[in-house]
């Protein structure tokens, strides 16, 4: 494998995305990993991200030189560049002028790292600091009109630095140079695929369980839905999941997730599903501070799964579809968010009687989640499925939850999607290529707002119905989404004549921020 030294780059985690889509397995890691531990894993490569700091700074995050003489190849990007030139008695200081964005850089293609591109490509750019003269034993393999050591390399010890960022996009011929630093300088054979990774994985389930019984808390979502089919492929029945139905999902999804996980459907598993809507809509009546909400949700969920729990009694393992983004967001794995906690790593609950914890997709992104899941044959529909929030429904309802107003919103919701994923698959039909505007998630939610309308001769006073619709990359940030006016009306016209208690449908321009994507 290959190691990831993360020195708190925003795109730390895309480097190791781009790596394995080179189909070679790698792993982020601190930089405040021991260098005896990072010899231990034995990698085959090391790659040491950006970072926001200047390295010539005393505090700043640096790394022992004994990491440039293991005899493994090490490629710098970005600060790590700058790093390895500053370990290594080269000169990095204030850039005379700061390079950000699309840059064209000359490259000496005689180089292993630039095999195959382009002698002028685009790179993308993002420093301000620069590397004013390469260490020692280092040739400049590539320039910018700003930046005299874009590229420098000693070919010898097997060490490269790049001053710009490779792993994202915008860098024309990025795969290419990662592509030829993992797969031809570290010699990695590109054996990591998922149909490996599904069998592999299967293997050492079986290995870690015997034929001990295992709990898995199964919400219909892509990662405890392909968590669910890798432990049904390695142990069959002693795979136990209990899917909670709060009442509070889209509309059929309850009876969706049945079909493919319950007796009639193709997995080998024993499957409980929990009809609750009722005890949540009894906890639910009458509350309408949305924080209060939440909580009821959270707690009820703990509650019912709990019950579940002591009927079946102790098992030896508790599995949880955590992923490596929930890994590293939680401090484990690389340096960038030791800000945020996730509810996936840590939090185990303590009234489930278990040995051990059981998370088979630990190390995979999301789309590797998915390539998983459609490896272990898991409908379409399920693996693609857009974010849906834990408390479901109850925070696109505002104010009081009742049974009536999660109709509504259920079926405006389906209308909505149904019309939108239509008109997305038109449009990429005819232009062989998905629409600017395609949303990453879009849902309807009702407002607490009555109004006056007319229908027929009749007077009405119904609700209002939300549309939303986002563009995002990390849904930290977001923008409405423009979807075409006429698919909009068409939505709205459906809603108004096909749901009761509808009168009037609004659609939601606010970006995130001030915004959030949710209601509440
Ligand atoms: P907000 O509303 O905070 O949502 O802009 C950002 C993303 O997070 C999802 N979300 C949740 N997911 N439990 C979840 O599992 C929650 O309580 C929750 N709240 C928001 C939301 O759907 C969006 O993708």
């Amino acid at each position: 494998k290959v190691i990831v030294i993360d020195f708190g780059g925003q795109y730390n985690q895309l480097v190791a995305r781009r790596v394995r889509e080179c189909n070679v397995y790698c792993e982020i890691y601190s930089y405040k990993t021991d260098i005896a531990q990072i010899k231990a894993m034995n990698p085959k490569g090391i790659i040491l991200t950006g970072g926001p700091n200047s390295c010539y700074e005393a505090d700043s995050p640096t790394c022992s030189k004994e990491l440039f003489e293991l005899g493994v190849p090490v490629l710098g990007l970005c600060y790590g560049a700058q790093l390895m030139m500053h370990v290594l008695g080269g000169k990095v200081e204030k850039a005379p002028v700061r390079e950000y964005g699309k840059t064209e850089v000359m490259v000496d293609t005689s180089s292993p790292l630039f095999t195959g591109v382009s002698e002028n490509t685009i790179c993308w750019m993002s420093h301000f600091d620069y590397i004013s003269k390469a260490a020692p034993g280092f040739n400049i393999v590539a320039h910018t009109a700003d930046c005299p050591v874009a590229a420098a390399e000693n070919q010898e010890k097997g060490l490269f630095a790049i001053q710009f960022h490779p792993e994202v996009l915008h860098t024309q011929e990025g795969t290419k140079m990662l592509h030829n630093f993992v797969r031809g300088i570290c010699g990695c054979e590109g054996t990591w695929r998922m149909d490996s990774f599904v069998e592999n994985t299967v293997k050492e389930i079986r290995e870690k369980v015997g034929n001990g019984k295992v709990l898995l808390a199964l919400s219909g979502g892509v990662d405890s839905s392909v968590a669910a089919g890798l432990l049904s492929r390695a142990i069959g029945k002693q795979l136990t999941c209990v899917f909670v139905d709060h009442g509070l999902l889209r509309k059929n999804e309850g009876d969706e997730v049945e079909e493919v996980f319950g007796p009639n459907g193709q997995f080998d598993l024993n499957f409980i599903r929990v009809n609750a809507q009722d005890r949540y809509y009894g906890k639910l009546a009458g509350v309408t501070e949305p924080e209060h909400k939440r909580k009821i949700i959270g707690e009820e969920f703990i509650r019912v799964f709990e019950e579940e729990a002591k009927k079946i009694g102790a098992v030896d393992f508790l599995a949880q579809g955590t992923i490596y983004p929930d890994v590293v967001e939680s401090g484990l794995g690389g340096e960038s968010a030791v800000i945020k906690s996730h509810h996936n790593v840590g939090g185990l609950p303590d009234f489930v009687d278990f040995k051990e914890i059981i998370e088979p997709l630990r190390n995979l992104f999301k789309d590797e989640v998915r390539k998983a899941g459609l490896e272990l044959g898991i409908p379409e529909k399920l693996v693609f499925r857009q974010p849906f929030p834990g408390p479901g429904l109850g925070i696109r309802i505002i104010g009081e939850v009742n049974a009536e107003k999660v109709k509504i919103v259920q079926d405006a919701d389906a209308i909505y999607r149904e019309e939108v994923d239509k008109a997305v698959e038109e449009y990429t039909k005819a232009n062989g290529k998905a629409p600017s505007w395609m949303p990453n998630q879009y849902f309807a939610a009702l407002t607490n707002m009555r109004s006056v309308g007319v229908m027929g001769d009749e007077r009405t006073y119904d609700y209002a119905v939300a549309l939303r619709a986002v563009n995002t990359v990390d849904f930290m940030t977001a923008e409405s989404a423009e979807i075409p006016f006429e698919v909009l009306q068409r939505v709205m016209s459906r809603i108004i004549n096909e749901v009761k208690g509808v009168n009037r449908v609004m659609y939601d321009l606010t970006s995130k921020p001030p915004g959030t994507i949710e209601f509440e």
